[in-house]
Order: C-alpha cells, then structure tokens, then sequence
C-alpha cells in the first residue's frame, strides 16, 4: 500500500498534494519512485475515455507515472476516432503554445491503441469509459475477470450505475473501485474515487494516489447513487425543471436566479440542456427504479416529454433553450 494510513479511507477531505498541470512543466524521463501502477489499461475511447487516456499518458511522460497506456475499443472505427480524438487536443496545446512538439511526441508515445482484449491481459489497472449500460459493463467485467491477472484493479468511470453490481460480476470484488472523471477530463480537476463493502483498503488507497499523481484531486465516496457531486446536482435539476412545469417561476428567471443569488456559472435549465436532456432523464429514472422511497428522485413530466420529442437540448438544438451549436439561444417557454 503506497499510503498507509487508515484515516484516509475513512476521511479524506483534504488532498496531500495538487499536482500543477502546466503543460510547460519541464518532461522528465525517470520512472515514478514507487509507481504502482505501470501499465494502465483504458477502455472506451469516447468523450472520457479519450481524455483519461491523454491525461494519463501525460503523467506517464511528464513524471514516469505509467510505463505504458494501453488505449482499447472493440470496433477500429471507434478506435481511429479515439486515436484522432487524442492527437487533434494534443495538437491544439501545441498549436496555442502550452506543450512543446516534442512532449506532445512523448506523450502520444505512451500510447498503444488496439482492438484485440489481449493486450489488457496483464496490465496494472483499468479504468473503464464504455457506454452507461449495465448489462454490457457487467459482461465486460465477467471476461476482464477471467483474463487479466490477479492484481489488476478495475476502475469504472460510470456516472449513476452501481459500482457493487459490476465489481461482483468481476469476480474481484476487492479490486474493484469506482472511478468518476468529469468532462472535459484534460481540464476538469475532480475525480470522485468510489469504494463498496468489498473494496481493498490498499487497492483504494493505492487508486487515491494515483488519482493525485495524473494532477488531479481526488475525494472518496461510498458507493451511492450519483455519489457525491451528481446526488446533489441532478435532484436540483429535477427541481429547477419542476418549478418551470408548476408555472412557478420561467425558465430564464430560474437560471438568472442561481447564478446571481447563489453564484452559479450557469442556471439549472442551461446545465441540464448543456449535460442532455435524455442522460438527465437516464439517470433519475434509475434512481427512481432502485430508490422508490426516496423522495429526492423523480420524474417532472416535462423532462419525458422534451425527450420523446428529441428536444435533449444542446445536442439537438432544442430543450428548455433553443441552442446553435454551442451558442445558447432564447428560452422555451
Ligand atoms: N459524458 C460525461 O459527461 C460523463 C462524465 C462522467 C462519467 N461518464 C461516464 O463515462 C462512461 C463513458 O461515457 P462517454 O460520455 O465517454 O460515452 P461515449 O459514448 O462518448 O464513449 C463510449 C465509448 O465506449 C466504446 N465502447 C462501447 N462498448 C465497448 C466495449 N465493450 N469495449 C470497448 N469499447 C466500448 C464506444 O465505442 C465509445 O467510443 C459512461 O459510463 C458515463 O456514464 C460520462
């Protein structure tokens, strides 16, 4: 166990450290003293996982945090656009000035793509970014289980599924931990590290460090539902889009309201829209199902119908507002 201490398992409200991320930060070829996880094995190549990939292989550059990233998607299709997905942020750095050609070679040098779950075989920890499905996580982790090594930990990046249900279809319970990024990953510091009744001390502990040592911050969390920073931002949604149906309060004047009374960078209604409309409504009808008694989760009507309509917001161009690409148009009232 790299860090022994118990207190941390229990409580971990300050990191130790916070790894800079200035990408001029000077390259440094010396493995990581004690590194305990040399080989990383990411799987899923999409909006996260793409970015999980690029950040750890800049530690792997940058300070020996990873010998090697092994990147895997099943189908080459998705794996190319993984691949383009990594070299086209990697090359905005260079082309604004933050990270030098040759890191940025050093760095996509790290990386390994492949299609073929071999590779995964005997790799230190994954970190999973597939699709939010249970039953395909779950088949996933049953093969990972039966073909990794024994001490490969398995992190999964879910949003809202249980971290329980996959780590004992591992047949690893003990090794299995939760790991939830944010979007966009390159930027965003948060890593929520989530454990279950059967997670290792060490093995956690040893993800806790490695979440510090990528520059990023990790906080710890039980495994429940939304964990810490989606439990309490999803029923406010839920709210915010509640006082709109109830013709309490339009939807500009919600937003305008939590940003300038209690400080939000962006109202409730244009974050739901920003997030999808149909992920919203994927993840409270989960909680929903699992949680019945739990009066914090439901569903407002008009969250359904936006969704059977198509209106899922920015992706689309319509939800509670009306979107051009990236730009926020006027409100749907
Ligand atoms: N989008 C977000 O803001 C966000 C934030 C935090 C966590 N998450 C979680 O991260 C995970 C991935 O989300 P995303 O938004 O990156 O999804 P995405 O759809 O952008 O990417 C998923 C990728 O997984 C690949 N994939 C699917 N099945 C696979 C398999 N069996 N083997 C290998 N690759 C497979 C797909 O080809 C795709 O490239 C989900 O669990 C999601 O809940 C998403």
């Amino acid at each position: 166990m790299m860090l022994s201490s118990v207190a941390r398992w229990a409580s971990r409200d300050c990191p130790r450290t916070l790894l800079q991320q200035s990408c001029l930060r000077s390259f440094s070829s010396a493995p990581a003293v004690g590194a305990a996880f040399d080989k990383l094995g990411v799987i899923g190549l999409g909006l996260m996982g793409h970015g999980i990939a690029q950040t750890a292989a800049t530690a792997a550059a940058r300070d020996g945090v990873h010998s090697s990233v092994v990147a895997y998607e099943s189908d080459p299709t998705f794996l190319d656009r993984g691949r383009d997905r990594i070299a086209s942020s990697i090359d905005r750095l260079v082309s604004k000035g933050k990270l030098e050609s040759s890191d940025a070679e050093a760095i996509l040098g790290k990386i390994t793509y492949t299609t073929d779950r071999d590779a995964l075989n005997d790799v230190d920890l994954i970190v999973e970014a597939i699709i939010e499905n249970m039953d395909m996580k779950k088949a996933l982790y049953s093969d990972l289980g039966a073909r990794c090594k024994p001490g490969t930990i398995f992190a999964s990046n879910t949003s809202s599924l249980s971290i329980t249900q996959m780590a004992l279809a591992s047949g690893r319970p003990e090794k299995f931990v939760g790991v939830h990024f944010f979007n966009p990953v390159q930027l965003m510091k948060l890593v929520e590290v989530v454990r279950t009744e059967y997670t290792d001390r060490a093995a956690f502990d040893d993800i806790l460090d490695w979440v510090e040592r990528i520059g990023k911050v990790g906080v710890s969390c039980r495994d429940t539902p939304g964990f810490i920073v989606n439990r309490l931002l999803v029923p406010n949604l839920m709210q915010a889009i509640a006082l709109v149906e109830r013709g309490d309060a339009t939807i500009k004047d919600v937003d305008l309201s939590m940003q300038l009374g209690a400080g939000h960078p962006m109202g409730p209604l244009h974050l739901a829209d920003y997030i999808g409309l149909d992920t919203c409504l994927f993840i409270v009808e989960g909680w929903v199902k699992d949680f019945p008694d739990d009066k914090s989760f439901f569903v407002p009507g008009i969250l359904k119908q936006k969704v059977e309509r198509n209106e899922l917001g920015r992706k689309t161009g319509k939800g509670f507002y009306n979107w051009s690409g990236d730009k926020r148009g006027d409100p749907v009232e």
